[in-house]
């Protein structure tokens, strides 16, 4: 069974077998079933770099439904289930006009794997919206719950990607909405930019969201006409010291301060830096509009991908003796 629509990467890579989960109960049964002793979760597809056929029994959580569990006069608190695709749920929300997501407009991938990268864009992450969400316990099929404390955000990670990797299918998630929207953030430069161009003062939810989406438009390619994961590194954090001595050599550098002994640097600008910007590898590239992305232009094997992002680290490396990481999940 190919993948290949199954990861935004495109990458056409087969799955020994292939079940699509539509109610928690079947997901229970599926994972206490010991026909298939290895088993592998596919949510949206959207955060993961395959590099070879998985020999195992691919489980595609098409869990879907939203709805309303909580309301009053300024908040409401939505229940989602892991299968929606994120950006048409947050579509959902501006229809109703509940704000809070609307930031994070575009991001790819479904709600149910959101919590596992926290996902995050134009000064938002998901931990800000968040209440808590429900997961299957992979060892005996228990459904829990877990609070926002319990998940552990931090940039780009949670629980999930650390003691709770694969231990756990999320199942839904409880997001936390203002129904009279005073909390707009437009602090971030480039959406700022992008309200200006239309003359919008004091912007809706919808007209941020727009505001969003041309962004990503503009600079994001689309999976669906050009295979990719969003940023492929994280922004690495280096400690003051090493960004002293960082900016002394690189006074043009942008940067982000996290905390007096932290800052981060955007790791699309020292990979543009080291040359790699739009630069194509047989069918594996670094997009031209975004040196964090990494692309595949139709037939690009995982491991094609890999390699170039492996050297793409070694030359950072000896450029400026700053490591990036992957911010996929890479499939090994
Ligand atoms: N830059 C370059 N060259 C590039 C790309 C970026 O020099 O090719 C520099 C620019 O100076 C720019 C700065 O990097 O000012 C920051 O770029 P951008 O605003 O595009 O954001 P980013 O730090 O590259 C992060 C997230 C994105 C998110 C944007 C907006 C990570 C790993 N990535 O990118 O998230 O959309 O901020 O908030 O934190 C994703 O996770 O898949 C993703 C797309």
């Amino acid at each position: 069974f190919s993948l290949r629509n199954y990861n935004t990467f495109g990458i056409d890579a087969k799955a020994k077998f292939f079940v699509e989960i539509n109610l928690v109960q079947d997901l229970q049964d599926i994972l206490a079933d010991d026909t298939y002793p290895d088993k592998f979760i596919l949510g949206g597809g959207s955060n993961m770099l395959i590099t070879k056929d998985i020999d195992a029994l691919v489980i595609h959580v098409n869990l879907k439904g939203i709805h309303i569990q909580n309301e009053d006069e300024d908040f409401v608190e939505i229940k989602v289930m892991a299968g929606e695709n994120w950006h048409e749920m947050v579509l959902w929300t501006l229809e109703n006009n509940f704000g809070g997501l609307e930031n994070m407009s575009l991001i790819p991938g479904n709600t149910g794997t959101a919590p596992i990268q926290n996902i995050g864009a134009y000064g938002v992450e998901l931990k800000d919206v968040f209440v808590g969400c429900e997961a299957v316990r992979r060892s005996d099929q228990n459904l829990m719950y877990f609070t926002k404390e319990e998940c552990k955000f931090g940039y780009r990670d949670s629980f999930f990607k650390n003691e709770g990797k694969d231990k756990y299918v999320i199942t839904s998630v409880i997001l936390k909405l203002t129904k009279n929207n005073h909390a707009i953030n437009t602090s971030y430069g480039a959406i700022e930019e992008e309200l200006k161009k239309s003359n919008i003062i004091n912007p809706s939810i919808k007209q941020v969201s727009n505001a969003v989406i041309n962004i990503r438009n503009s600079k994001l390619p689309n999976p669906k006409e050009l295979g990719n994961s969003g940023s492929f590194f994280k922004n690495p954090v280096i400690s003051k010291i090493a960004f002293d001595s960082f900016i002394a050599k690189n006074p043009e550098a942008p940067f982000y301060k996290v905390s007096e002994e932290e800052y981060k640097i955007p790791a699309g600008w020292l990979i543009e830096q080291s040359g790699y910007k739009g630069k194509r590898f047989g069918d594996a590239g670094v997009h031209k509009k975004q040196a964090l992305v990494l692309v595949n232009y139709g037939n690009a094997k995982g491991l094609d991908i890999l390699n170039l992002a492996h050297k793409i680290i070694e030359d950072v490396k000896s450029e400026f003796g700053i490591t990036i990481q992957p911010e996929v999940n890479l499939i090994k």
